[in-house]
């Protein structure tokens, strides 16, 4: 495959998704919206940053930080109410927001679904109709957004599948891990249908997923905590990274690493202890596992996006040293072979983080929950230097 010969080389972008940026939720409702309603997170997401409306501004701010590309969602509730039936204002809208990405030299990189479902398809990623459904609505988008030449099928199958059907803290709430493995499949399958759908309406499409990647680590230098780590980064890691079938491109969501035993293992969540200061997600800062994750991946001979890196905090300084030491460690993972053509800081703008609601702030704008109004953070400058530094023409870095 080629890269599109008018693309940046490099593309250091922001990454929202519909439903946490969107606001006003479909009048059609979607799992997440029900799930809200139920009572079953934080907070619901109410207006949230009211992306539907603002985005013209949002994309001439992320321009402004810098920004050479955007990733943002589909919201699949929204473009098809009822199956079978595209609402052409929303597939307007989505056009509209392509073309205020190509006026504000932003490349699109567009995820088909992440994480929302319509309320009709009844059992989720489990009815029968989801695979059918979905690989027609991604060649119908495709089709609606011809200029799009990079997408994501899927978001994070297998946060998808731990989160609703092992933690139950996601729709559709359940504890089953069997339930979870037919989930993750099931995505799968979906991916490889909208692959292929997706690829006839245009061969030149770069078609991947997001997916998340964790850096399991031992707890303690034992050859049970060793094997533990191991079998963690096998199931959660590997398998639906060799599962999914054809992948232009292999992207990378990672934030952080794990500290697992076989006693943690047990725990549904594969989680671990987190030793050491951690974000306002509770997560540890792990720059040298994303190394060590593309550095893996690179072996693959696949190019690699990192479609989602960032972190929630209120201390600048912070949020700053993290994206500053992750460049350095995308760097390092470059210099050691890995062809890494993009980073995507998650996330643009502060947004409705799932069950958390708004407590974690991600985004290098701040969004003021009465008003609306924007505020570009201070740890945007560590962004900012970044996208300084690969402006065509910049001078080369000095020597590390
Ligand atoms: C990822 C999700 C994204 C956001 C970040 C913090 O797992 O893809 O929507 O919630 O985590």
């Amino acid at each position: 495959m080629r890269w599109p010969a008018d693309a940046p080389a490099f593309l250091l972008g922001v990454a929202t998704s519909g439903h946490q940026v969107d606001g006003d939720c479909p009048p059609t409702h979607s799992d997440w919206t029900d799930w809200e309603d139920a009572g079953r997170t934080r907070e619901r997401s109410g207006a949230a940053a009211r992306h539907w409306q603002h985005f013209p501004d949002d994309l001439a701010r992320f321009r402004q930080l810098g920004a050479n590309a955007y990733r943002f969602s589909l919201e699949w509730s929204r473009l098809e109410p009822d199956p079978g039936r595209y609402d052409e204002a929303a597939v307007a809208h989505y056009r509209e927001m392509v073309a205020a990405c190509r006026q504000h030299g932003l490349e699109p990189l567009v995820t088909v679904s992440h994480f929302t479902l319509p309320p009709w398809l009844r059992g989720g990623w489990l009815s029968p109709a989801a695979v059918p459904r979905f690989a027609a609505l991604a060649s119908h988008m495709a089709r609606a957004l011809d200029s799009v030449r990079l997408w994501c099928t899927i978001n994070e199958p297998n946060v998808l599948a731990l989160m609703g059907y092992v933690e139950g803290q996601w729709p559709p709430g359940q504890h089953r891990p069997a339930s979870a493995m037919r989930v993750l499949s099931a995505q799968l399958r979906a991916h490889r249908a909208a692959y292929r759908a997706m690829k006839q309406e245009n061969p030149a499409l770069w078609v991947g997923i997001a997916h998340s990647l964790v850096h399991f680590r031992p707890l303690r230098p034992t050859p049970g905590d060793r094997a533990a780590a191991w079998a963690a980064d096998r199931l959660f890691n590997a398998w639906p990274i060799a599962h999914a079938g054809p992948q232009d491109f292999l992207g990378v969501n990672y934030y952080a690493p794990r500290w697992v035993s076989p006693a943690t293992l047990m725990h549904p969540a594969l989680a671990g202890s987190s030793p050491g200061p951690t974000t306002d997600m509770g997560w540890s800062v792990d720059p040298e596992g994303f190394t060590a994750i593309l550095v893996r991946l690179g072996h693959r001979q696949k190019p690699l996006l990192v479609t989602e890196n960032g972190i929630a905090t209120d201390d600048e300084a912070q949020r700053a040293a993290y994206i500053h030491d992750h460049r350095a460690a995308l760097e390092r993972a470059q210099a050691a072979g890995a062809d890494v053509r993009g980073y995507f800081y998650w996330s643009g703008l502060d947004n409705f983080e799932w069950a958390e609601g708004y407590r974690p702030h991600f985004g290098l704008i701040a969004v003021d929950r009465d008003t609306q109004a924007r505020t570009v953070k201070a740890g945007a400058a560590a962004f900012t230097a970044w996208a300084d530094a690969i402006r065509p023409g910049a001078p080369p870095p000095p020597p590390r």
